[in-house]
């Protein structure tokens, strides 16, 4: 399996996916020139399944490492949990050249990327994903932080991993819905960009959580190109938006139904049906591409409906979004499978697009 680099020039790192690699963290860690004080942040959850190994492999790299365990859960991604981190740095004497690692899914990565980046000013951090959405997207890229409860992700900051060990084995014990929650952004980086990866998933809709093999050709897919991408607008100032297809709605849903009712990856999937419909009503693209959005997801077992929502709710939802600036909404919005443009939509034809997706939701 693949080795990729997200190329930034000396914060360049590499992204290493290898099947069964969780042992051999520690020796790669201190192969990146990583030594003395570590902290592992983690859940009760992963931390339980596999703390112990990433615990006693860092310990036998010599590394003096101590275990921060955090509550389970989107609800607790908040500005509390990065303090429970940085008391935890604190009583452990962790330096400006200590590493932390972040053991978990998207919301830990979020979490302890964050208190790095702002613990003494910035310490380096280890991405150990263990969700398939934090594998394929979430651990790559350097975005971090928490949710404010105005809004998700309002208060965060950029701060590159020194590297991404990513080991699918852990998969193994990840709940399907949350499997099927980190597919939805496999289908995201085929829509945006890679036609063939989309083509690649509907071919193996109804085999890719049964076998790692599949799996991990899909991880190594979507790590390239989100590296890519990272590679060449790392702070979002163009191309790197196109990572939100689906998020705009994907994120107004969530911040209505609130969070942890619906996981992430199934808001975005939803808001990717949203989006192509929104395209197809614009006449951007042909409804025939809409409809293999909508087909992937639903073989995925991924929801394509929104929620009952009243649409005013809806609209003060997606004004709420980070991303909206000066009352300017933009969406992703796909032209075919594999090709989208960045619009500033009308809010008249917003508000029409999701009336049309409540109705076909009531059907
Ligand atoms: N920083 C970014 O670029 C970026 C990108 C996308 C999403 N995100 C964020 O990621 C978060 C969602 O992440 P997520 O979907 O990984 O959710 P999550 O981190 O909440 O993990 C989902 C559940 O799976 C459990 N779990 C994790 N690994 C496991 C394993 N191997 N075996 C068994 N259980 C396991 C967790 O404890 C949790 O209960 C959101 O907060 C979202 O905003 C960030």
């Amino acid at each position: 399996m693949g080795n990729i680099t997200v190329e930034l020039g000396g914060r360049s790192y590499p992204i290493i996916i290898r099947d069964g690699m969780l042992p051999s963290i520690g020796p790669r860690m201190h192969r990146l020139g990583l030594r003395g004080r570590a902290a592992v942040v983690t859940n009760a959850l992963v931390g339980g399944l596999y703390g112990k190994t990433v615990m006693g492999s860092l310990k036998d790299a010599g590394f003096d490492a101590v275990r921060i365990t955090l509550p389970d859960g989107e609800e607790y991604k908040n500005v509390e949990a990065v303090g429970m981190v940085y008391d935890g740095l604190v009583a452990h004497r962790m330096e400006r050249t200590s590493p932390v690692v972040a053991l978990g899914g998207g919301v830990i990565g979020d979490i302890a990327g964050f208190a790095a980046a702002t613990y003494l000013r910035g310490t380096p951090y280890i991405q150990v994903p263990t969700t398939l959405l934090a594998q394929v997207d979430s651990s790559v890229g350097g975005k971090t932080g928490v949710n404010h409860p105005m809004g998700k992700n309002l208060i965060g900051a950029f701060h590159q991993p020194r590297a991404v060990f990513t080991d699918p084995a852990v998969l193994k014990t990840l709940d399907e819905r949350q499997l099927r929650a980190g597919a939805a952004e496999v289908i995201k980086y085929g829509v945006i960009l890679d036609e063939a990866l989309f083509a690649f998933m509907e071919a193996n809709a109804g085999r890719i959580f049964a076998s790692v093999s599949p799996l991990s050709m899909a991880i190594e897919r979507s790590c390239r190109i989100k590296a890519g991408v990272v590679s060449v607008d790392e702070r979002e100032g163009g191309l790197r938006a196109i990572l939100n297809f689906g998020h705009t709605f994907g994120h107004a849903i969530e911040n209505i139904a609130g969070y942890g009712a619906l996981v992430h990856g199934e808001a975005v999937a939803i808001g990717m049906c949203m989006a192509a419909e929104l395209s197809v009503s614009l006449g951007l693209c042909a409804p025939d591409a809409a409809r293999r959005i909508r087909s992937l997801a639903a073989a995925l077992g991924l929801p394509v409906h929104p929620p009952d929502i009243a649409p005013g709710a809806f609209m003060a939802a997606l004004r709420m979004d980070k991303k909206v600036s000066s009352g300017v909404i933009r969406f992703i919005l796909p032209t075919s499978i594999g090709k989208v443009v960045i619009r500033e939509v009308d809010e008249r034809d917003i508000k029409l697009a999701i009336r049309k997706s409540l109705r076909d939701s009531a059907r």
